[in-house]
């Protein structure tokens, strides 16, 4: 991927991976414009960066995408790449759901895993087909992969999106749209609540790795146990999904 020159748009970019790319990005040389749906993130954001281009946004509504959509190509028609990043997780027992009362909290991660960018991708796709350059970067997971079965519908957003990518960069291999699929391992922000990641791999040593792989020019790219779960057979896939089931379950039961 070109990695400076760009007019970048990064979903969730005021925290987490989406912010260390917001400050890697910055660095390289390319106008960034973030959202998200906290106004004090966004602002706490253009504080260390004042030259950040910052804009409200719950991209789970269909109706607040286009208009992200709109403004963005209006006030900022060069823009030229998009970062599918925001994204949440839910870990739960079916057991223990009440799908009856509930289903609105569960379908959030639906709405802001796949449809979010997948609807953003067909949005931006035909506007990014007449440009000299273009890129899509989508971020799924290594769970996408290897099912983390604590986070059964998380897991599933993330092979849509990994199925969906694929799709589409065989759809834009005739223009100068590079469509690229992140799949991280375990890394230390705060998605699914505070603390829960702990264990992984440091945000900044994730953010660095990416930027590498971009500037090599991958299409497709994981990080440490999320490169090995992409390349796994299906009866390692089998085993890797008991192991960290039986090692994660008591966290939901
Ligand atoms: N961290 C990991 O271990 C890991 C592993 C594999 C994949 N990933 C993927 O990497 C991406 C980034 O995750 P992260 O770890 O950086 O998570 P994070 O620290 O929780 O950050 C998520 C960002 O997305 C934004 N966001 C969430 N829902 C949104 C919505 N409805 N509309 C607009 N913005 C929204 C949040 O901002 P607001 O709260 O202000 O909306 C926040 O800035 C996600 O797609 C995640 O699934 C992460």
């Amino acid at each position: 991927m070109k990695l400076s020159d760009n007019t970048i748009l990064i979903t969730g970019g005021a925290s987490g991976i989406g912010f260390a790319l917001t400050e890697r990005f910055l660095k390289a040389g390319n106008k960034v414009i973030i959202c998200g749906r906290s106004e004090e993130k966004l602002q706490k954001a253009k504080e260390k960066y004042p030259e950040l281009i910052t804009r409200v946004c719950d991209v789970t509504r269909g109706s607040e995408r286009i208009a992200l959509f709109n403004w963005v190509t209006s006030e900022h028609p060069d823009i030229n790449v998009l970062v599918n990043n925001a994204g949440i997780q839910q870990r739960y027992h079916v057991l223990k759901t009440n799908a009856k009362d509930d289903w609105n909290y569960y379908s959030q991660e639906i709405a802001s895993n796949t449809e979010a960018p997948f609807h953003l991708c067909l949005l931006f796709a035909p506007f990014f087909a007449n440009k000299d350059y273009a890129a899509i970067l989508n971020f799924t997971s290594g769970l996408a992969y290897t099912p983390m079965a604590i986070a059964p519908i998380y897991s599933a957003t993330k092979a849509a999106v990994h199925s969906f990518t694929m799709s589409l960069r065989h759809q834009l291999e005739d223009t100068a749209i590079e469509v690229i699929e992140i799949a991280p391992p375990a890394v230390n922000t705060d998605l699914g609540g505070v603390g829960l990641h702990t264990f992984g791999t440091p945000v900044d040593e994730f953010a660095d790795a990416v930027f590498k792989n971009l500037d090599e020019g991958k299409h497709e790219f994981g990080y440490a146990r999320a490169e090995k779960a992409r390349r796994m057979s299906r009866d390692e896939i089998d085993e890797s999904v008991k192991e960290m089931y039986s090692n994660m379950k008591d966290t939901i039961l």
